[in-house]
């Protein structure tokens, strides 16, 4: 079932500074900054020859990552992101196995224009998985 690792997402207080600092020292492909309103999330996108980082910045009043960011004032990791060929056939196959799938159960719309799922860190040891339709 699982592919590929699509991206490992950072969630940062300063998308500009995390940026400089992959761009800048690292000398990584950076995008620009897209505001995903749907999503409550700036991101900047960073392509590295094997995979991507994503850059995650709060975005308006209630952001999913605003309370993760309490917990971890400096930033850190948020979640990872494996692709499925199927992301329906994934979500059932995941479900009748007993994980947890966030939200109401239906793809929604990604970062990337295709239909993404999350599931609970508490089934993928304490790491909240993104799936994201290859
Ligand atoms: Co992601």
């Amino acid at each position: 079932m699982i592919g590929r690792l699509n991206h490992v997402a950072i969630a940062v207080r300063d998308l500009g500074k995390a940026t400089a600092v992959y761009r800048d020292i690292l000398g990584a492909n950076v995008s620009a900054a897209v505001p995903q309103p749907d999503h409550g999330v700036t991101t900047v996108f960073i392509t590295l020859p094997n995979t991507k980082i994503e850059l995650l910045e709060p975005l308006g009043e209630g952001s999913p990552i605003a309370k993760f960011l309490e917990r971890n004032p400096d930033g850190g990791m948020h979640h990872i992101c494996y692709e499925v060929d199927d992301i329906r056939a994934a979500r059932d196959a995941l479900k009748s196995a007993g994980a947890r799938v966030l939200g109401d159960g239906e793809p929604k719309t990604g970062a990337h224009g295709k239909p993404v799922l999350f599931l609970h860190p508490k089934d993928f040891s304490g790491t909240l998985v993104e799936l994201e339709q290859a």
